[in-house]
Formats: C-alpha cells, structure tokens, sequence
C-alpha cells in the first residue's frame, strides 16, 4: 500500500490541477495499491485534520480546470511555531495527521511560505516532495513556476486592450501588474504586450526619468504611452527607506498602490491624466495555458518518480530545460528575483524601452 497526501497552499494560481493529476496518474500507473488523500484549504486541513480520500477519477477532466480541486488558504510560516487559538501545538498536529492516516509521503503544492513550512515539515522528519507553483515565477531553484506562463498571457491581453484605447485618445496609461516583490510578471507580461515603460521592483525609478521617457515619445509623435508597473514597484526614494519606514509610508498613504501615486506625480509633473488599469486576481484565474498544462504534467510526473525512488525532501525543479530534484533546505527563505544587469535587461533596454533608471 502506497499512501501520499497532497494539498495545494498559499495564493492559487492555473495548473494547479494538472500538477496534482500529473503526480496521480504517475502513481496509478507505476505502482500498485495507490491511496491518495487530499488536506482541504492547504496546511489548514493537515493542522485540522480535514481530508478525504481522491479516487482516481477526481484526477480525470481537470487538466484545463483553474484553481484547485482541493481548495486553499494562506497560513503564514511565522505562525506556525504560534499556537492556534485553543492552544493547540500546529505542527505537532500536522505530525500527529500525516501519521495517523501512515502516509508515505506528502506532496505540497505551493510558493515561497509554503516552501518554508514544507521544510520545517521536512526537518521535523516528515516525507516531503515539493511542486513550485505562483504565477509570480520567484521560487529560488526553478527556472519556471507553473501559473506564471498563463498569468503572464492574460496580463498580455490586458496591455493589447489598452493598446487601442490609448492610441484612439492620446492618452498615458498605467497597467499595474501582479507578482508581489518581484518583478518577473511584470517584465514579461510588459515586453509581450509592448509596454514603453516596464517599473519592476528590482530596479527603482526615479519619477523624472519616468516623465523624460514619456516626453521622448511625445517629441517623437508618439499619441500614447503605456507603462507596466509591478504593484512592488518601488521609487528610488523610496528604496533609501528602511522596511520599516517604508511599511508605514504604504500604511498612511492615500494612494491604494504604487500606480495610483505615480500617476498622480505624473499629472502634478506634465499635467496629464494617467489612466490606471488593475487586472488584479484576474491573472491568477482561469485555465491554464499550454505551456503550464505540459510543465506541470512533467513535474508532476517527475515528482511520483521521486516517491518511487523514496527521494523525499526536494521540490521538483527545472533547471535549465531539465526536470531535476532540487533541495528544499537550499530553496527555502530564498526569493529568485530578477537580476538587473541580466541579459534579458540588457536586451530590452537596447529597444528603447525604459525602466525609469
Ligand atoms: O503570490 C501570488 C499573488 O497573486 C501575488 O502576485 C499577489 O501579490 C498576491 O498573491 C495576492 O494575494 P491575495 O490573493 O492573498 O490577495
């Protein structure tokens, strides 16, 4: 009897489903007396015991399913040494849940908090495979997280509306972008969708070269200007701040994000009204696209290799084109951000499109 548990945890994002149907139908298929067990709403369900048993034909149909068949929440790592309300002991209960249902393995689906909770399971001696997923594409150890792709398509899509509408008015528009510290979605979905300014957090702005690109394109007949801000997007100034300080200017803001404060600078500075579009959880939503549907397949695939061969305590990676077993211990706590004297930079750069630096 081969016993694993599964569940998906941390903010949701597209192929979800295919990941898990891939671990599954891996399973199904190698080896004999298969018993999955899904936790409900992540690391909820293993603190509180909350699973039920999936049949092998819950893992059918739900390849181009958004979101995950077996919900999600976030529970923050900081608190899981924290007892609950009542006192109990977290993860002494998740130790207490995968034991008594005699798991062989857990298999998580998650982010960077979930990675670190993932680990700490694994340090506390827990069986643990790990599948990177979020759309924000900023787990350290993979080149690619599945969701990212189909995010990235969808914000595209975002960017070619605003194309036409900014043309037929003349007017400066801000798509603001998801992927919280980091600036991967941004970048991507920006460049695809033939943003003139890309703001990501890696690199910050500086309002006046902000408005120098804008007037650029004004001087060279341009009628429009599109900017791709990260809602991590962060100014020079704002950089010099430590966290702390810069956590109470956000909190004391009337600005609800970065967009709408860069657009009002923008307005005081040249006195044009900036237009601000939010696609929001919309990015996240929705079927996965190809490319996550086939990198999910694999690593899911890859991942029930890993439980056969009784290689715990990896998130299945890809590295470099290839699907490889990657350390929890070395992903967790690490944030893969973008690298501003990478090439990709560099290339963009070179096509006239700003950064605000
Ligand atoms: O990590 C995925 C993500 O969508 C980020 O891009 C975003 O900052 C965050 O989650 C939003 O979280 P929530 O869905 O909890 O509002």
């Amino acid at each position: 009897m081969l016993r694993i548990g599964m569940l998906t945890s941390g903010g949701d994002c597209q192929a979800l489903n295919a990941a898990m149907r891939g671990v599954a139908k891996a399973l199904y298929e190698r080896a004999k007396n298969v018993e999955i067990y899904g936790f409900e709403d992540g690391y909820k369900g293993l603190i509180y015991g909350n699973y039920r048993r999936l049949s092998p034909a819950e893992f059918s149909g739900i390849l181009t399913e958004g979101g995950t068949i077996l919900g999600t929440s976030r529970q923050p790592f900081k608190l899981m040494r924290v007892p609950d309300e009542n006192g109990l002991d977290k993860v002494e209960a998740m130790k207490k849940n995968y034991r008594r249902l005699k798991l062989e393995c857990l298999v998580i689906l998650g982010g960077n908090g979930t990675h670190k909770t993932a680990n700490l399971l694994r340090e506390e001696g827990l069986n643990i495979i790990t599948l990177p997923k979020t759309i924000d594409n900023d787990i350290w150890g993979t080149d690619m997280t599945f969701g990212f792709q189909s995010a990235a398509n969808i914000a595209a899509h975002a960017f070619d509306c605003i194309h036409t509408t900014a043309a037929s008015h003349g007017r400066v528009f801000i798509v603001e972008v998801m992927g919280h510290k980091v600036g991967w979605l941004t970048l991507h979905a920006g460049i695809a969708g033939g943003a003139d300014i890309i703001l990501v957090p890696e690199i910050p702005y500086d309002v006046d070269k902000v408005i120098q690109a804008i007037e650029k394109r004004d001087r060279a007949g341009k009628r429009f200007t599109i900017l791709a801000v990260a809602e991590g997007a962060i100014s020079k100034e704002d950089a010099e701040y430590s966290k702390k300080d810069r956590e109470k200017k956000k909190k004391d803001s009337k600005y609800p994000s970065v967009s709408y404060e860069l657009a009002d600078q923008i307005l005081k500075k040249t006195g044009k009204e900036v237009r601000i579009t939010v696609p929001g959880h919309m990015q996240r939503g929705g079927s996965p696209c190809p490319y996550d549907r086939v990198l999910a397949t694999r690593l899911g695939s890859a991942a029930a290799e890993l439980i056969l061969k009784q290689q715990y305590g990896n998130m299945v990676g890809i590295v470099n084109g290839r699907v490889e077993p990657v350390p929890l211990k070395k992903v967790a706590g690490k944030l893969k951000m973008i690298d501003p004297d990478s090439s990709i930079i560099r290339e963009i750069k070179a096509v006239g499109i700003s950064f605000g630096d």
